[in-house]
């Protein structure tokens, strides 16, 4: 994270990670790579679906309580921001911190980034606007500046729901690392009725879908790869046992895929398992956090429990 890498290195990190996920018995892709710049625009349409239901919700629950967020530490430092997502939630806390002075985003999209650091530049031209492309879920080390400010760190959209829950509490602890004495506030979708969950995962629209296959154009435009997209179809499974929503990318025929010179063959049926999202409940986040480094002060949610936004320190 402190070294920037090459292109010609992030392609190679790529395919070495494209190539051990899709050797393995389960084939696997790390759903970070769903966000190239195809990808990033097709989450953002994702967020405005009426099936998607945790943007608007964890929206409303910041309109809510910005005031309150308003009165942490940080709200007058440096806001950290992991993975610039929606920057509807981005300027709500920015309007109400009016006394912040630096604001940082860190995505792993170097594009999506930089458009997202230019637009906040324009619109809060008194702010300080740092932008960091990396990849947060690798170790962070010690984030260059914030000397003295106090730092707010802002991960929402319940992205920790991606990481499986070792690594979750691992990241909590990174985060920790990197800005210790930090406050956190970060969004946390919760479980609910299966048919809600699926239908979020897979909207009528098709863009979730959409969303997924762009995974394997990437695939094909970055790796010299040839999947047949019409060969493979997006699914989006509830795994109860594990509280988490999957998407995969079903082979619809036993077919054989070139990816860089190295063949990779598909049954009938098999899966390439593309994207968890993780479910938790309040005691379940807790104890994460906790393993994390992290305690929670304040627990926010919407009128029918759907998600919440926790507000954590350090301990
Ligand atoms: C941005 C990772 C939180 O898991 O809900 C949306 C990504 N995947 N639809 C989520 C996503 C399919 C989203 N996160």
């Amino acid at each position: 994270m402190t070294k920037h890498a090459t292109p010609d290195e992030r392609v190679q990190i790529f395919r070495e990670d494209i190539l051990d996920g899709l050797t393995r018995a389960r084939k696997t892709i790390s759903s970070k790579w769903l966000y190239d710049d195809v990808g990033s625009h097709l989450f953002e349409a994702i967020t405005e679906l009426d099936a998607y239901y945790p943007t608007r919700t964890e929206l409303e629950i910041l309109k809510k309580n910005a005031a309150k967020y308003r009165r942490l530490p940080g709200a007058r430092g440096a806001m950290v921001e992991l993975g610039s997502g929606s920057s509807r939630k981005t300027d709500l806390l920015l309007d109400a911190f009016q006394d912040l002075s630096v604001y940082m985003p860190i995505d792993i999209s170097a594009n999506h980034l930089k458009a997202a650091a230019e637009r906040v530049r324009r619109a809060y031209p008194s702010l300080a606007v740092i932008p960091v492309a990396a990849d947060f879920t690798q170790p962070f080390g010690k984030l260059p500046l914030l000397p003295e400010l106090p730092v707010l760190v802002f991960f929402p959209g319940s992205t920790i729901g991606n990481f499986e829950t070792t690594e979750a509490a691992r990241l909590l602890r990174n985060i920790r690392e990197a800005m210790p004495g930090a406050t956190l506030i970060a969004g946390v979708d919760r479980p609910k009725a299966e048919d809600v969950l699926l239908e979020a995962y897979d909207d009528p629209a098709g863009i979730t879908a959409a969303f997924n296959q762009n995974l394997l154009q990437r695939i094909n435009r970055e790796l010299d790869a040839d999947f047949d997209l019409a060969a493979f179809t997006h699914k989006a499974v509830w795994n109860a046992p594990e509280s988490r929503v999957e998407m995969h990318l079903e082979s619809l025929k036993a077919q054989t895929v070139t990816i860089a010179g190295e063949d990779i063959s598909f049954a009938r049926g098999e899966t390439i398992h593309t994207e968890n999202s993780h479910k938790y409940s309040p005691e379940a986040f807790s104890a994460i956090a906790g393993q994390g480094g992290w305690r929670i002060l304040d627990a926010d949610t919407d009128p029918d429990g759907l998600f919440a936004v926790y507000t954590l320190q350090t301990c």
